[in-house]
C-alpha cells in the first residue's frame, strides 16, 4: 500500500465511505482464500481501470473497464469520480435441481464501484466485481439518473490485457455461428479471419480478428484461464477482438445490420458479467462453477417435470441420407396440402417412431425424439422466403402424433419435440402459445428447438441483442406450460440454467453431426478434448453421442466418426448434458455388447470429479449418479495412444464395487479399427488402482455399481 495517505481503503460491508483525494483513489478485492486480487483504479482522465493478480503474480495487466461507444451522445468513459465504493461478502449452498453436482458453493467477495462523471452530464455508472476462488466476474451497471434515460451502444470495449503469449483454444468471432473447430495457437497467431467462407455453414459472418468465448489459455508458467461472460439477457453476445501486437483483448459485442448498433437498454439495467476462471489445473476449470453461480436463482420453481433422460431418435437417419425430414418433393409452400404425393422415404413416420420406443424401452432410455413430423420441411434450407412455413402443430399424414405419444406412454417413454424454426423468428413466435399448449396437452416436456439459416428479419444474426431475447423469451414462455428447451444454433450457454432450469441443453458446436457430412472429413479427434475445457465450461451440451458403425459406408463412403467406439462410450460421462442421446441407428445397437453402457449410465449427478485432463489431449471425468451411488468413469484422447493411470480413491471406503470396462483393443486405431473393443468385469475399491491405456482416438467408460456388503 504505497501512498497511504491518499489511499482510501472501504471495509467490510457496513462500511461505506467516498474518498476525498478521488483522482488517486483505489482498491482491491480478493477472493475468499485470497489467491485472487482484482485492483481498481481511476487512471489519469478519470477512466475506470483494473488488473488482476493470482497468487501476487499480475495476470490481468491493468486494463481499461467499460468505455461505452453510445449513439447520439457522448462516450462514457472517462471523466469519472468516484462516489462511493461498498464492499461485502456472500456464502450459500444451493441446489441444482439437475445437473453435475447435487449442491453448489456460491462464495465470493464483492467490490461495488459507484462512478460520477465530473462534469457535463454528470452520468452514473457502476462497477461490481464478484472474486471467487475459481476467478472472477464483473459487470457494469446503468443506475436511475436525471440525464441518462436510454443508451444505445456501439461499442462497449472491454479490455484485458494479458501478461504473455499464451497458449489460446479458440474458434472464431462468428456473428451466426458457434460451428467451427477450434484452433489451438499463441496468441499472437491468432486468426479469425482464416476461417470465413466455411462450406458447411448455413449461416456464417466474422467480421474481424475475435474469437468466441469460452476462450481458454494456458500461460508458459502453466496456469489457466477461460473468458467468458454470464447471464446474458437483453444484451449482445460478447466476441473478444484480438490485438496481437498488444498482446490485448477487448470486448466486441454481436451488432445487428437493421438497426446499426450493438445494445439499446432502458436505463436503469446491467450488463451480463464478463468472467475469468483462473486455474493451476485444466481439469479444475471442469469443476468450476463460476458461471452458474453468477447467475440469478431459480425464478421458475418447481421443475420436477423435467426429468434428465437417455434418449433416441428419429435424426442420424437423416444426417446419413436413410431417410428424410420432409414428406414430399413439393417445395411450393403457398400450396402445400396435407395430401401431397409422398416420395416415400420420409423418416418420421408412425411405425417408426413406435420401432425407436419399442428400442428405448427395452435398454432403459426414457424419450424418442421425431425431427421431421410436422409441415414445412419441404421449404426450409435454401429458402429465402421462410417466414409462415414452418407449423408447430400440424403433422404430416404418416405420422399419428397423438397415436405415437399414447403407445410412447404405455411402454414407459417419452416423446421429445421438435421445432426446427429455420430462423424464421416471426412465425415461431407467434406459434410458440400454440405449440407449447399442444405439448402440454400431450404430456411431452422437452423440445429441441432449431435455427438453422440466416435470421429473418434481415440484418439480425444469431448472437445479438434480438436473438438473445428471442431464445430468452422462448424458455421463459415454455416453462409457463412446463417445457424444457434443448436449442441447437443456440445463443452461448452463460448459466441462466440456473435462473431458468428448463434450459436443459444446446448445441452451440460442431456437433457429431458434421461427422455425417461435413466437407472436411468430421471432427478430428482432438476435438472433444478441446471442447471439454472451451465450450463444455459454458453450460450442458447435446452432442449425441454413442455412433456405433463409426464408418456407415453403407451411407456414407467419406464420412466416418473420427474415434473409437471406446470413446463414444466415454462421452456419455466426459460431455455433460441432462439429455443424453443414444444416436445412432437401432439396427447398429442390436445385439452389440457395448450398448449395456448405454443402458446402464446415468444421466443425472450427484458428485462431478475430474481426473485427469490436459486441453486438447485427454480428460477423465467420474460421475456419481443421483438416484443410486453408482458411479460412472469416461476417459477420452486425441489423436495419441496413452496409457492412464486411474486410481479409484473417490469411491466409498469399505465398499466393493462391480466394475464393467469398456476399453480400446490392442489393435483399435480411431481410422483403422474404430469398432474394435474389449469389455471385461472386475470388482474395484477405493484402494484400487488401474492402469488403462487408450487407442489414438480413442478411450474408456467404467460403470461401477455397489454391490451388496
Ligand atoms: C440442425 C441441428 O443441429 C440438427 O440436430 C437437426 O437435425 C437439424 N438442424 C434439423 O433441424
Ligand atoms: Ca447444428
Amino acid at each position: 500500500m504505497k501512498n497511504s495517505l491518499k489511499f482510501c481503503v472501504v471495509l467490510l460491508s457496513v462500511l461505506l465511505f467516498s474518498c476525498s483525494n478521488k483522482n488517486d483513489w483505489q482498491t482491491a478485492v480478493a477472493s475468499p482464500d485470497s489467491t485472487i486480487k482484482v485492483e481498481f483504479k481511476l487512471a489519469e482522465k478519470g477512466e475506470p481501470t483494473y488488473l488482476v493478480t493470482f497468487k501476487n503474480n499480475e495476470v490481468i495487466k491493468k486494463s481499461t473497464l467499460g468505455s461505452f461507444d453510445l449513439k447520439d451522445m457522448a462516450s462514457l468513459k472517462e471523466n469519472f469520480e468516484i462516489i462511493i465504493a461498498t464492499k461485502s461478502n456472500f456464502s450459500e449452498v444451493w441446489e441444482m435441481p439437475w445437473g453435475e453436482q447435487t449442491k453448489v458453493e456460491n462464495n465470493y467477495n464483492e467490490l461495488k464501484i459507484e462512478l460520477q462523471e465530473k462534469t457535463d452530464l454528470k452520468r452514473k455508472l457502476t462497477i461490481v466485481f464478484r472474486v471467487y476462488n475459481d476467478g472472477l466476474g464483473f459487470r457494469y451497471e446503468f443506475p436511475e439518473q436525471e440525464n441518462l434515460s436510454e443508451v444505445i451502444i456501439t461499442d462497449e470495449n472491454t479490455q484485458f490485457n494479458l501478461t504473455g503469449n499464451h497458449t489460446v483454444w479458440w474458434a472464431p468471432g462468428d456473428w451466426d455461428i458457434y460451428e467451427h473447430l477450434y484452433t489451438t495457437s499463441k496468441f499472437n497467431e491468432i486468426d479469425a479471419l482464416s476461417k470465413v467462407n466455411h462450406p458447411d455453414l448455413g449461416q456464417t459472418y466474422i467480421p474481424e480478428n475475435a474469437i468466441n468465448t469460452p476462450a481458454t489459455m494456458k500461460t508458459d508458467e502453466g496456469l489457466y484461464f477461460s473468458f467468458h461472460e454470464a447471464s446474458l439477457v437483453d444484451y449482445s453476445g460478447m466476441t473478444l477482438k484480438i490485438d496481437k501486437e498488444n498482446l490485448s483483448m477487448t470486448s466486441e459485442l454481436v451488432g445487428s445490420e437493421r438497426k446499426g448498433y450493438k445494445v439499446k437498454r432502458t436505463v436503469p439495467f446491467h450488463t451480463p458479467w464478463r468472467t475469468i476462471q483462473i486455474a493451476e489445473k485444466a481439469g479444475d476449470l471442469i469443476e468450476s462453477r463460476l458461471i452458474v453461480n453468477l447467475n440469478e436463482p431459480n425464478k421458475i420453481g418447481d421443475v420436477s417435470w423435467f426429468k434428465p433422460t437417455k434418449y433416441t431418435g428419429i435424426w442420424w437417419e437423416m444426417h446419413l441420407g436413410k431417410s428424410t425430414w420432409d414428406f414430399s418433393a413439393q417445395q411450393d409452400m403457398t400450396s402445400f396440402t396435407t395430401d401431397a404425393k409422398p416420395h416415400g422415404n420420409h423418416g418420421a413416420t408412425t411405425k417408426n417412431a413406435k420401432a425407436f420406443i419399442d428400442f428405448s424401452a427395452k435398454n432403459n432410455i426414457g424419450a424418442v425424439l421425431v425431427e421431421g413430423w410436422n409441415t414445412g420441411w419441404e421449404h426450409w434450407i435454401g429458402f429465402e422466403d421462410r417466414e409462415g412455413v414452418f407449423d408447430f402443430v400440424t403433422p404430416y399424414p404418416d405420422y399419428d402424433l397423438k397415436e405415437v405419444v399414447r403407445y410412447g406412454k404405455e411402454k414407459g417413454v417419452e416423446i421429445i419435440m421438435h421445432h426446427e424454426t429455420s430462423a424464421a423468428t416471426e412465425t415461431y413466435e407467434k406459434q410458440q402459445d400454440t405449440a407449447y399448449a399442444l405439448m402440454q396437452s400431450l404430456g411431452i416436456h422437452t423440445v429441441k428447438t432449431g435455427y438453422v439459416g440466416k435470421i429473418l428479419p434481415k440484418g439480425e444474426y444469431h448472437h445479438g441483442q434480438y436473438m438473445v431475447n428471442q431464445y430468452n423469451n422462448a424458455v421463459i414462455k415454455a416453462a409457463k406450460y412446463q417445457v424444457a428447451i434443448n436449442a441447437h444454433e443456440p445463443i452461448k450457454a452463460t448459466g441462466l440454467r440456473r435462473t431458468y432450469p428448463n434450459t436443459i441443453s444446446r448445441e452451440g458446436l460442431r456437433g457429431q453431426e458434421f461427422n455425417a457430412w461435413a466437407s472436411d472429413g468430421g471432427n478430428p479427434p482432438e476435438h472433444l478434448p478441446i471442447v471439454a475445457f472451451t465450450r463444455m465450461l459454458a453450460g450442458p451440451i447435446d452432442y449425441t453421442p454413442g455412433i456405433f458403425d463409426i464408418k456407415f459406408d453403407k451411407w456414407k463412403k467419406y464420412n466416418q466418426v473420427n474415434t473409437t467406439i471406446a470413446q463414444q462410450l466415454a462421452l456419455y460421462v466426459v460431455i455433460y448434458s441432462p439429455i443424453q442421446m443414444a444416436a445412432d441407428l437401432i439396427e447398429n445397437y442390436e445385439g452389440n455388447p457395448a450398448l449395456q453402457f448405454i443402458k446402464d449410465v446415468g444421466v443425472d449427478w450427484q458428485t462431478t470429479k475430474v481426473l485427469n485432463g490436459e486441453i486438447g489431449d485427454f480428460v477423465t471425468i467420474a460421475r456419481k449418479e443421483r438416484k443410486s451411488e453408482n458411479w460412472f468413469v469416461g476417459g477420452i484422447t486425441d489423436e495419441n495412444a496413452r496409457e492412464m493411470d486411474i486410481s479409484f480413491d473417490f469411491l466409498s471406503p469399505d465398499t466393493n464395487y462391480g466394475a464393467i470396462i469398456y476399453e480400446d483393443a490392442e489393435d483399435s486405431d480411431w481410422n483403422k479399427n474404430p469398432t474394435s473393443i474389449n469389455i471385461r468385469k472386475i470388482d474395484i475399491t477405493n484402494q484400487s488402482n488401474l492402469k488403462l491405456k487408450l487407442a489414438p482416438g480413442g478411450g474408456f467408460s467404467i460403470s461401477l455399481k455397489q454391490l451388496n456388503k
